[in-house]
């Protein structure tokens, strides 16, 4: 049990594998993917087809929309979900992806918003979507990890806010998370829309509606 524990939380950090592995992981890089060209430096969240590449797959965005991108990392969901008149504003709690995702917006010519905000802290307005890629564990103000029910309900205290009435937020979670964002999410409809592994680990993907009130 211990052992199977210890397993997790290094596959967890596969950062930290990788870069003990190769010195190619702890150099900034520009990764290929679907398409588009993507900044990546050490340490901010790479496009992985197993997993942001999954999630990619699970979202349907109408056209013409305002998305909010939490947790963008190199910016790799919004740059692939663009399209001509839509709106992305793109947020991360880490000062390196923003970094990456205002180089990646330039290098592929997308105009994104890129603001530093803890959740959805610092955003405003009204959204048709939000989008989360969230790791099993969230970075706070402090630079702890932490998930808990406080930490998903304050997010989703902050989606329902954020949404129009039948604005879509899709999550994409660790399998072991997925009970508590349910229970967070109390005031959407939520779907699990789709599942997958990544690094051994089962995520899934929810889809969640604000309801009418
Ligand atoms: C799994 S990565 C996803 C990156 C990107 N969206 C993708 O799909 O490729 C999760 C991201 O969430 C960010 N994050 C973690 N805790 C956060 C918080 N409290 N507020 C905002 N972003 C956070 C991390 O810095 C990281 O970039």
């Amino acid at each position: 049990m211990k052992l199977t524990c210890t397993i997790h939380k290094t596959l967890l950090s596969p950062f930290l594998v990788l870069e003990r592995i190769s010195p190619f992981f702890k150099r900034p890089k520009i990764v290929p993917f679907r398409g588009h060209s993507f900044f990546v430096l050490p340490r901010v969240f790479p496009p992985l087809s197993h997993q942001t590449g999954f999630f990619l797959d699970s979202i349907a965005l109408k056209q013409g929309t305002r998305v909010v991108d939490v947790g963008c990392g190199a910016g790799v969901l919004s740059i692939c979900l663009f399209k001509k008149g839509m709106r992305f504003v793109c947020v991360d709690i880490s000062p390196d992806a923003l970094t990456c995702t205002r180089v990646n917006a330039a290098l592929n010519r997308v105009p994104l918003r890129v603001i530093k905000s803890n959740l959805l802290e610092s955003v405003h307005g009204r959204f048709d979507y939000i989008l989360f890629n969230s790791p099993p564990k969230l970075l706070t103000q402090k630079g702890t990890k932490q998930f808990s029910f406080s930490i998903a309900r304050q997010f989703a205290k902050q989606a329902h806010t954020r949404l129009k009435t039948g604005g879509v937020l899709y999550l994409y979670c660790t399998q072991e998370n997925k009970s508590v964002w349910k229970k967070a999410l109390s005031h959407f409809d939520v779907q699990t829309i789709g599942r997958t592994r990544s690094f051994t680990i089962p995520f899934v993907v929810l889809r969640a509606t604000k309801k009418a009130p």
